[in-house]
């Protein structure tokens, strides 16, 4: 399966954040782990080769040039990332729209990024609008791209009221599943069933070591952890659980 770790803003020193990614570099796991430090860190801890893979957490919408304070694709991929979350909803909550995202993510394809495409409902109704909310969300985000490129995408479902609670609080495995077979329909429909194929699922909300087995749900491909990817012992017993 698949890590992706976002630090989100919970590392401030870079020792910490350099840490977390050698000590990563050293599970034996047969898991890929991928970890998203923040932009200041991640040419540091991409310098120290530490075997992971690296993230970025978000990024520009222009391709680069006069734009004071962005962070271009092409900034992210020099500096030793291969790929970047897109559409966080913690970047949605700021104003981020499905339009930015679609623009996002060509920006990081074009750049050779790998992009972890993150969707998901604020909450979920008895008539399951929430649904066509998903579709918008990754219909929207992905349109325009070559059937080539599905390869390079990742979606992470995170509902919105599962993020950063305790154990309990995250989905239940058969809301999961469920989810999981309604993304692949989602793709099926509006792509490809060669899209579908392509494009890897992931779960994010409230994963830790003690829920993350029962989470590894048929058809999901790994998980996107927040606070639990934060701390080396943390994320090592994340991954070790789901090596039980
Ligand atoms: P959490 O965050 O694991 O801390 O709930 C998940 C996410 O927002 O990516």
């Amino acid at each position: 399966m698949i890590i992706v770790g976002n630090f989100k803003s919970y590392l401030s020193n870079k020792d910490d954040a350099e840490a977390v990614v050698k000590a990563a570099g050293k599970l034996t796991t047969k898991h890929k782990i991928i970890l998203a430090p923040s932009f200041v860190h991640l040419g540091y801890v991409a310098a120290k080769k530490a075997g992971v893979a690296l993230a970025a957490q978000d990024l520009s919408i222009f391709e680069g040039g006069a734009h004071t304070g962005e962070v271009s694709a092409d900034v992210i991929s020099n500096s030793g990332a291969s790929h970047v979350i897109v559409g966080h909803s913690e970047r949605r909550a700021d104003g981020e729209t499905n339009s930015i995202v679609a623009t996002k993510v060509c920006q990081a394809l074009s750049a050779k990024l790998k992009v972890v495409l993150c969707v998901g409902e604020e909450s979920r109704d008895a008539h399951a609008t929430y649904l066509s909310f998903i579709t918008e969300q990754i219909v929207s985000a992905l349109k325009g791209i070559k059937e080539a490129d599905f390869k390079n995408i990742v979606i992470a479902y995170e509902p919105i009221w599962a993020i950063g609670k305790g154990s309990n609080e995250a989905i239940s495995t058969d809301d999961l599943e469920e989810t999981v077979l309604f993304i692949k329909k989602v793709l099926r429909e509006n792509f490809t069933e060669k899209v579908m194929k392509a494009v890897k699922i992931l779960y994010g909300g409230s994963v830790n070591a003690e829920n993350v087995k029962s989470l590894m749900v048929p058809g999901l491909d790994g998980f996107l952890p927040g606070r639990a990817s934060s701390s080396k012992e943390t994320l090592k017993a994340l991954v070790e659980a789901m090596d039980a």
